[in-house]
């Protein structure tokens, strides 16, 4: 393929994580969607600098791997703008900082999506406002035997109230968010590879187990990701870059280290068609 003739791919680190240099994104005939598709199944985390995009290029380039989620927010009644386009700002006077703590996009949904694409619009200055990545896969490769053998049979509970929580936001009546039951150890679909997916965002409860199993259980899980560094890897942004994440295997947390300055990006997600499945 030409695509793999002219796409130059380094590693951020050994594990996740690529960026992708010499392609240009409005330029759909450059790549194939399997190249596309298998390169991000297989880094999780692809990075594409210096790119110029309105956004209906944005969309299309995110339409190469299939059609577009449109998040709970957006499909409310009363919500403005592009459905397709969730609108992430951050100014001096944000409450909170959208994606400012580890999770999944939307793993609350009954088949959660396949991937986000960020485009960065505005950033707070030479440096802040990182994402750092999680590797899910990995993550679940480094528990020990006997924690991989409890949770490879549990379900857990994915419910989007518990992320509207961290916020501060309550559903108002007439509105409603998606709820969702996922086994903790799906297999990715195009990989097969076995993945912890449970989130501290969206994941509320494990069936089957009390409460406070359920709780010590996630805590466990919970720790074991965020303390170990050689699961993550950060992008920095930079004017024009776009970042395209596997969200059936990745974690991210948008740092809010920019305060009082703002920041502005436009994510566009896409569906997956795959339900979780051992
Ligand atoms: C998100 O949480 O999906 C957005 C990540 C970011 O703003 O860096």
């Amino acid at each position: 393929m030409s695509d793999r003739a002219v796409a130059e791919v380094v590693d951020i680190t050994p594990g996740m994580g690529s960026e992708v240099a010499n392609l240009d994104l409005r330029d759909l005939s450059s790549f194939s969607q399997h190249w596309l598709a298998d390169l991000l199944a297989r880094r999780k985390v692809l990075v594409f600098r210096d790119q110029s995009l309105s956004r209906d290029q944005h969309k299309a380039f995110a339409r190469v791997l299939g059609e577009l989620h449109i998040h709970p927010s957006n499909r409310q009644v009363g919500a403005k703008g592009d459905p397709e386009v969730f609108a992430i700002r951050t100014t001096e006077n944000s409450r909170y900082a959208n994606g400012d703590a580890w999770h999944t996009d939307v793993s609350c949904e009954e088949v959660p999506p396949l991937a986000s694409a960020l485009y960065v619009r505005e950033l707070p200055g030479p440096s802040g406002g990182d994402t750092v990545f999680a590797d899910m896969t990995r993550a679940f490769a480094t528990l020990s035997e006997p924690i991989k053998a409890l949770i490879r049979s549990l379900n857990a509970v994915h419910d989007g109230r518990k992320d509207l929580a961290r916020y501060g936001i309550e559903l108002k009546a007439g509105q409603s968010y998606p709820c969702a039951t996922h086994p903790i150890v799906p297999v990715h679909p195009d990989t097969n590879e076995e993945i912890l997916f449970v989130n501290p965002s969206f994941t509320d409860h494990i069936l089957g187990v009390s409460r406070s199993e359920s709780d010590a259980i996630l805590e466990l899980l919970w720790r074991h990701v965020t303390d170990d560094p050689r699961l993550h890897c950060r992008v920095r942004w930079q004017p024009g870059t776009l970042t395209i994440w596997d969200n059936r295997s990745t974690w991210h947390h948008a740092v809010w280290d920019y305060f009082p300055s703002s920041r502005y990006s436009e994510r566009v997600t896409i569906l997956e068609t795959r339900r979780p499945r051992r």
